[in-house]
């Protein structure tokens, strides 16, 4: 075959492949129906796996919500992603409202889901539920997420109480990383192991509808999925749960130097922005830009 037959071949194979997978993503389905807690449920039961990705401002959850994620996570990630901090323990309550009211602006069918910033629901349960409806009434989200287990389960328990859906979060808890000391795999002992799963059935009973495990061993995490009727999302936690999450600025190969063994790249933005802006910039040094058409 000649090399133009092989590239137009190519070409024809990789258009196909790209129509298969638009006509997949949700919002060319059809099925534009906003995603409630309710659905997320649904989905388990027939055994269609949940997406999720985090979003921190309006631009990217418009593109995230139009290309059929099912749920977006206003993460606490956004103290690293956005601030540039090495935890998420310093954002604020005020942070995350700002975050999760410009995201809701932008989303039309995905569930959103916003965190509990560190320190606004461990203290005291009744605090969190203050919190918990502040976040609520001021960004109009549909849903909270909060880390960890028996240890919160009142805060949780009241929150749900007072009428506010809970995402839990297991396994490696970034909240508490100066408890952990390194963002290494969680419940690789038989013991931490056990309290998960414990944690996982109190966090169903309590009400919680859905459950993020990152970082455990992927077999623990099939075992957790298997025993609880609620969606269990993962984040390196294997392909036997309900679901999978990433953080979007890793997904899109945005942030550089960070690359755990369950990250997969969909693209080098890093790389096209750089070469963009390098592009402008060598344009408005050599007069380039802006041209005739692109003056009045
Ligand atoms: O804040 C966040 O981005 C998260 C995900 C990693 C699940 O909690």
């Amino acid at each position: 075959m000649l090399e133009s037959e092989k590239s137009a071949t190519f070409a024809a194979d990789f258009y196909k492949l790209k129509e298969k997978n638009r006509n997949m993503a949700g919002y060319l389905s059809g099925d534009s129906r906003k995603v409630t807690t309710h659905r997320l449920i649904e989905m388990k039961q027939r055994g269609e796996k949940i997406s999720m990705l985090t979003s921190y401002d309006y631009t990217i959850a418009q593109i995230v919500d139009g290309a059929g994620v099912d749920v977006i996570l206003v993460g606490d990630s956004a103290s690293n992603v956005m601030a540039g901090n090495v935890t998420t323990l310093p954002i604020t309550i005020d942070q995350m409202i700002y975050h999760g009211k410009s995201v809701m602006r932008g989303v039309k069918r995905a569930l959103v889901v916003v965190d509990m910033p560190f320190g606004s629901y461990q203290a005291d349960p009744f605090d969190g539920v203050r919190n918990a409806i502040r976040i609520m009434k001021e960004t109009g989200a549909d849903a909270l997420k909060l880390e960890g287990g028996e240890e919160v389960i009142d805060a949780i328990r009241r929150i749900i109480g007072a009428g506010m859906p809970v995402m839990g979060h297991l396994g490696l808890m970034p909240q508490s990383i100066n408890k952990y000391g390194t963002y290494g795999v969680r419940a690789k002992g038989d013991a931490e192991a056990e309290k998960l799963v414990r944690d996982a059935h109190l966090l169903e009973e309590a009400g919680c509808f859905a459950l993020v495990l990152e970082k455990i061993p992927a077999d623990l995490a099939k075992r957790v999925a298997s025993e609880l009727t609620i969606p269990v999302i993962g984040i390196g936690a294997g392909g036997a749960v309900d679901g999978q999450v990433l953080v979007v600025a890793d997904m899109l190969g945005m942030t550089k130097g960070f690359s755990p063994r369950f990250l997969r790249r969909y693209a080098d933005l890093h790389t096209v922005m750089t070469d963009a802006i390098g592009q402008y910039v060598a344009d408005v040094k050599s007069s380039d830009f802006p041209n005739e058409s692109e003056q009045y």
